[in-house]
């Protein structure tokens, strides 16, 4: 854990760094937040995580608590006084502090801003991807409105327990049709039977994954073929090879669903070499 964190304006230290009890986040998960990858202490994927920031927000009316240079500025600082290199940030910007009701405050309030920053052990994580993770599956049972990054993860907590006790690192929300719709943390692909590559297209109620985003890109670049189009869980565990995406995850290779191999049950060179590629590129594009 990294020792210094911002909440509001000031750099304090961590384990003296509280948030209000009637902070809207707190009570009602009133908020929402992005994390970016650290590539030698810089942000990876600025401009998507910034967009992102900004949509998540401006659909909650939520203003932006500054303007995106300054948040670039508090980002960096941040990162500086921990001293992280490779890492993760995790930023929550919350409606404000108000007397409880649900309905937003009357008197407009300021947003609150917190900011952590922790270190990442990227030799373990090169050892976990080139093993691959399991994942497991559950039903889809979320709101409307995925697409929004919003604090209120509880169905997102409760699948990913549910995925450890499994043995797992994570889970697949299915849809009503049997379809993948994307990780409790992380978005979904696989490399189809005819080496098609395919994600679930944002039309559905997904999150609009940063890193799904520099993906599709870093993939057409490479000469893949890929389609925004929906799969099965009986798809994913016939294709050649499965994988997920995000921010923490970056591209890690999926190995077992539910139990079963995917494929031969080993890590295939699409997801490594994709994986290489991603973060050839974050590492070169991030500020
Ligand atoms: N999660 N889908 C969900 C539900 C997510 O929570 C995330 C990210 C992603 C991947 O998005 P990105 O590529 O922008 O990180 C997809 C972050 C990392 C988290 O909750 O910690």
């Amino acid at each position: 854990m990294s020792r210094i964190a911002y909440v509001n304006g000031r750099f304090t230290r961590r384990a003296e760094a509280f948030v209000h009890i009637e902070d809207r986040g707190y009570q009602l998960a009133d908020g929402v937040y992005e994390v970016w990858a650290l590539f030698d202490g810089k942000l990876a994927d600025p401009e998507g995580h910034f967009a992102r920031l900004e949509r998540s927000l401006s659909e909650l009316r939520i203003p932006m608590p500054m303007s995106r240079e300054a948040l670039t500025m508090v980002l960096r600082e941040a990162v500086r006084r921990n001293g992280v290199r490779e890492g993760l940030l995790y930023l929550q910007v919350t409606r404000g502090v108000a007397p409880r009701m649900h309905a937003f405050p009357q008197n407009p309030v300021p947003p609150a801003v917190v900011i952590t920053v922790n270190r990442v052990d990227r030799a373990a994580d090169e050892a976990r991807a080139a093993q691959g993770v399991a994942v497991t599956t559950t039903p889809e049972n979320r709101w409307g409105r995925c697409d929004i990054k919003t604090v209120g993860l509880l169905s997102n907590v409760l699948a990913k327990q549910a995925a450890r006790e499994a043995g797992a690192v994570e889970a697949w929300y299915v849809d009503e049709l049997g379809l993948v719709t994307e990780g409790a943390s992380s978005n979904a692909w696989i490399v189809d039977a005819d080496g098609v590559l395919r994600t679930r297209d944002t039309q559905a109620n997904i999150l609009r994954g940063v890193t799904r985003l520099s993906l599709l890109e870093v993939a057409q670049e490479a000469g893949f073929e890929v389609q925004q189009r929906p799969f099965s869980v009986a798809e994913a565990k016939a294709a050649r090879e499965a994988f997920i995406t995000g921010a923490g995850s970056l591209v890690l290779p999926v190995v077992k669903i539910d139990g079963d191999p995917v494929a031969d049950g080993r890590v295939g060179p699409v997801a490594s070499r994709l994986r290489r590629l991603y973060i050839e590129r974050a590492r070169a594009t991030a500020i």
